[in-house]
């Protein structure tokens, strides 16, 4: 008898990747043989940036190197940047297409109104992610980056200190939900804006779902991939039998008689191709 499948509906690109995929290739139509870059690889998986390479879409990796840029198109990914990063493109000339996801757009906005009302900044998520850095970048007062329960309790600020509590857009709904209660305890003039972007909260909602209904789960995404890990953590949580890939390569499954249903899930940089390849394997193999 042969596995059943359920794949999520929800994994994959999602709308903010798909929008900095399509601007990216439209510049390539249409950008009339002017050097295109990006600003960091532009999703989390090394597939479509060595495509893109081929085309000659390059990858800025430093704030240095994009200094050193006097001519060519930059594009913004869906992530975003900080503020300082727009000033060096206008400084040097550069243009600029900006690619930023509307819901990242909208936690800079965030941040730059309350900090400059006076409010510090805390971003719920983790640091030295790329998206953080750019929130960080719009904040008029230094930010706190808080990612766990116990920086959250160690937290502490000056008497009188207001604070706006925002979060990464890819993470995990319950942990945020968790955190804002210990500052809430705290009793700080606290205001909150739950800012997980709305593709996140259904991608971890069906990804949990599907992971506790089924005997072993899937779940596809770039090993970088910060919305694919906590995917990975979700799904792992419900069904122990949880395998994190990059590609059809890296999957080893053997399944024994007992497994009856086989759940797929994907982040938000993944290619379709990539989703359907794996489906494939498994209904044929299984
Ligand atoms: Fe945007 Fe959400 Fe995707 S913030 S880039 S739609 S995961």
């Amino acid at each position: 008898m042969s596995v059943e499948i359920r794949k999520a509906k929800s994994a994959g690109f999602c709308f903010g990747v798909k929008k900095a995929m399509d601007a990216v290739y439209e510049q390539i139509r249409t950008g009339g043989g002017k050097p295109i870059y990006t600003y960091g690889p532009l999703i989390h998986n090394d597939e479509v940036v060595r495509e893109l390479k081929e085309k000659g879409v390059e990858v800025i990796h430093s704030q240095e190197e994009l200094r050193q840029l006097k001519e060519g198109i930059v594009i913004i990914r869906s992530h975003g940047v900080s503020r300082e990063i727009y000033d060096i493109l206008t400084k040097n000339g550069i243009t600029c297409v900006d690619a930023t996801c509307p819901f990242v757009k909208r936690i800079h906005k965030i941040a730059e109104k309350e900090s400059l009302a006076g409010r510090r900044v805390i971003i719920i998520g983790n640091e030295g992610h790329p998206e953080v850095e750019g929130i960080k970048g719009w904040c008029g007062t230094p930010a706190a980056v808080i990612e766990n329960e116990a920086q959250a309790r160690e937290f502490t600020c000056k008497t009188g200190e207001k604070l706006c509590i925002v979060s990464q857009t890819t993470f995990n709904y319950n942990k945020f939900k968790d955190l804002v209660e210990i500052f809430q305890k705290k009793g700080y003039d606290t205001v909150v804006v739950n800012t997980i972007c709305s593709a996140t909260e259904e991608r971890q909602t069906e990804a949990r779902e599907i992971a506790a209904d089924v005997d072993v789960m899937i779940v596809i995404g770039g090993t970088h991939s910060s919305n694919t890990r906590k995917l990975y953590e979700i799904c792992r949580s419900e069904c122990e039998n949880t395998h994190f890939i990059q590609t059809l390569d890296n999957l080893h499954l053997e399944l024994p008689e007992s497994v009856r249903r086989v759940g797929i899930t994907a982040g938000a940089s993944t290619p379709n191709n990539i989703i359907e390849e794996v489906q494939n394997y498994v209904r044929i193999n299984f």
